[in-house]
């Protein structure tokens, strides 16, 4: 039987940690793909991680190139491709690189794998989660965006060290746009299945939210640039759900049709991720200021989409 086919757009931190996750698992095989300027960048990054296989124990087949020909059937393709927002850029300047990006990525990875299932990274996620939706023309369930699960491990690494407990006991829902006014609902947070508001004093939880909600920025503070080993395992662990047909329940970006009465937009919800992609989008009951919350996130995507061209 065929290996699985897996193709990482974007040989950068991301790409390049996403890819090392997948071998790890030796989920399927790997093709590493950047643009032309890149020169031989991703094939030495496929390499190095092909050489970590006998060391860790894979037979993960990773490749580099710079041509979608080489792309062709992939099963699943990461696309991770953009450009970083760089002083002096505007969050629209930022939008119009990116959406150009992710189109002609898009459109090009579809043409060369048409069965495939798209996991979008790039940033301004959910903006750039419609623009891949829209130029590939393929159904909502096969386009998904990586962002509730980066969050949701950032809050459940600060709940596990505000507990002392294990990060498996630590379940955290964050829904919402990847962004300051992502969704963290505290009600629906737990440790061992009791609610986060049974064991931590009001003001610790506030602080954790806080710091959830900032924890891109806390990283890009720290490192210069922004992260990668959590995004990039963040996007394996969907390549994962979706090849070993899970049926895993995680807040992933996905295409809305009135669910939370949002409608024509890409926002993090619970999903569930099997064979097919998205197979189901869970609407979690919401009081009246948990649902101000979401109205306010989807507000902050409408306003970013504005910059589409
Ligand atoms: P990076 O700059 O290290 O890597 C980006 C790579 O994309 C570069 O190697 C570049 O040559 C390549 N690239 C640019 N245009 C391309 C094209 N047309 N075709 C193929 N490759 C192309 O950046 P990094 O840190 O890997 O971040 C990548 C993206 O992921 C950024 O937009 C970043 O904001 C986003 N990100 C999203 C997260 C999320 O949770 N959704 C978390 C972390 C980063
Ligand atoms: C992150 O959350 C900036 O999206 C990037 O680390």
């Amino acid at each position: 039987m065929a290996r699985p086919k897996i193709t990482v757009v974007g040989a950068g931190n991301v790409g390049a940690s996403c890819a090392a996750w997948i071998a790890e698992r030796d989920l399927g095989d790997v093709v590493l793909l950047d643009i032309p300027a890149a020169k031989d960048m991703p094939k030495g990054k496929a390499l190095d991680l092909l050489q970590v296989g006998p060391i860790s124990g894979y037979n993960t087949h990773l490749t580099g190139t710079t041509d979608y020909a080489d792309t062709a059937n992939s099963d699943i393709c990461v696309i991770t491709a953009g450009m970083p927002r760089k002083p002096g850029m505007s969050r629209e300047d930022l939008v119009a690189i990116n959406q150009s990006i992710v189109s002609d990525v898009t459109k090009k990875l579809v043409a060369a794998s048409p069965n495939t299932i798209l996991i979008v990274v790039t940033n301004p996620l959910d903006t750039m989660c419609y623009v891949a939706y829209k130029a590939s023309g393929l159904p909502k369930h096969r386009v998904i965006g990586q962002a509730g699960v980066l969050d949701s491990a950032r809050m459940r690494t600060f709940l596990a060290q505000a507990t002392d407990v294990a990060v498996e006991n630590v379940h955290a829902a964050v829904i919402g746009g990847h962004g300051d006014e992502m969704v963290p609902l505290v009600r629906y947070s737990t440790i061992a299945g009791i609610p986060i508001s049974n064991i931590l004093k009001p003001e610790q939880v506030t602080a954790i939210v806080d710091r959830t909600r900032k924890g891109g920025g806390e990283l890009v503070n720290l490192i210069g640039v922004s992260a990668w080993y959590a995004p990039g395992a963040a996007a394996g662990s969907m390549v994962e759900a979706i090849l070993k047909d899970k049926k895993l329940i995680v807040p992933c970006s996905v295409y809305l049709e009135g669910e939370y009465g949002l409608k024509d937009m890409y926002f993090g919800v619970y999903s569930k991720l099997g064979s097919k992609g998205l197979e189901n989008i869970i609407e979690i009951p919401l009081n009246n200021d948990e649902r101000a919350m979401v109205e306010k996130s989807a507000d902050l995507i409408r306003e970013t989409m504005k910059a589409l061209k």
